[in-house]
């Protein structure tokens, strides 16, 4: 585990705590949450990000609706918890684990819902645990299955933020570099500083740091000439949605590190739990991509560097298509070509 707790749940006062990740690097302060339109405020705003984060953190707003109603009709605090997630689910599109969560959480409600309030607050609440329990768990999984892939004295490159900020804890991307650091294998991550939310420089540099696994950043248009000049033997990064057919949506920019990863004969891979794949998309066309404000292009941290007024279009994720991804590593496996067997077959392997 990593000693980084971007989320924290707490029983007994009923509070969601969540590291603001707005503030990083420079501040690490914490915020506490009793209600889910503050929970679904904090998605939006990227206070909490990073696919199975957010998922998390939706669980633990549904947890909050819950307690918030004080009545005692089942039915009532069912609607009231489903409105809930109604507004949890519209506060970012792309990334599957937020929806995934919610779902997990309706199906509790769906079974328990007859039952008395109690019963049915507690059923919610043992649900999100389980969700952020299992989260690490398969990232732990993941990191160590991912591990294998990574030759010996490996340069990593790594594009925005998969470490343990952006989950439960431990992280995808990151945990598969934590794990290959643990086992001797690293030995030099470059870390892309991801346009235009330094999701790179501010949080992926910031986890390595605490960590003292070698890192150094780059900016996103020095990773051509980097690989050019033969200074990377893998790229690892996270996902937001993976399609059926292996079509990956991760942060705006994955593709062009993928592009060149393909040109410079670079594994390029891909760390996401099962809760990433979306498996109701055939590809990756009907993945919804999330616009963000203009203002995260035309200035950062309250500095403007764009002429006022300037035209900006912000969408926050691309799709890499799956034939530009070796593999996708699992907590339950490793996922090659053909995706549409591959992926499917890690799905019913579990059952
Ligand atoms: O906009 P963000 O910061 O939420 O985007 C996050 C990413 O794109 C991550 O790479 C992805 O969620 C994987 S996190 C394990």
């Amino acid at each position: 585990m990593s000693e980084i707790r971007p989320i924290t749940w707490n029983s007994r006062s009923r509070i969601l705590t969540l590291l603001d990740q707005t503030l990083l690097p420079s501040r690490e302060e914490y915020i506490d949450y009793a209600d889910p339109e503050a929970v679904a405020e904090a998605i939006s705003t990227l206070v909490v990000r990073g696919a199975p984060a957010i998922g998390c953190a939706a669980a633990f707003g549904l947890v909050l609706a819950s307690y918030q109603y004080s009545g005692t009709s089942s039915k009532e605090l069912s609607a009231w918890v489903i409105d809930a997630a109604d507004l949890l689910a519209d506060s970012r599109p792309t990334a599957v684990n937020l929806t995934w969560a919610l779902e997990r959480m309706l199906g509790v409600l769906e079974k328990t819902g007859s039952e008395e309030t109690g019963r049915i607050q507690n059923a919610l609440e043992a649900e999100a645990v389980a969700i952020f329990n299992e989260d690490i768990a398969s990232c732990a999984g993941m990191g160590d299955i991912g591990a294998g892939l990574v030759s010996d004295n490996a340069r990593i490159m790594t594009y925005c933020n998969a470490g343990a900020l952006a989950t439960a804890g431990y992280g995808t991307a990151l945990g598969v570099i934590r794990s290959a650091h643990k086992m001797g294998k690293v030995r030099a991550v470059w870390v892309c500083e991801t346009r235009p939310v330094l999701q790179g420089a501010r949080l992926t540099y910031w986890e390595l740091m605490k960590e003292d696994i070698p890192c150094t950043l780059v900016t996103d248009n020095m990773v051509g000439s980097l690989m050019s000049a033969g200074d990377v033997d893998l790229v690892v990064v996270g996902a937001d949605r993976i399609a059926a057919n292996g079509d990956v949506a991760n942060k705006i920019g994955t593709y062009t590190v993928a592009v060149l990863a393909e040109r410079h004969n670079v594994p390029f891979i891909v760390a996401a739990p099962l809760s990433t794949i979306d498996l109701s998309k055939a590809t990756g066309e009907s993945i919804p991509i999330e616009e963000r404000p203009p203002g995260e292009i035309s200035g950062y941290g309250g500095v403007d560097w764009a002429p006022k007024g300037a035209k900006v279009y912000n969408p926050a994720f691309d799709v890499t298509p799956a034939d530009l991804v070796h593999a996708i590593v699992t907590e339950r496996g490793i996922a090659q070509a053909p995706y549409s067997s591959s992926l499917k077959a890690l799905f019913s392997s579990g059952d």
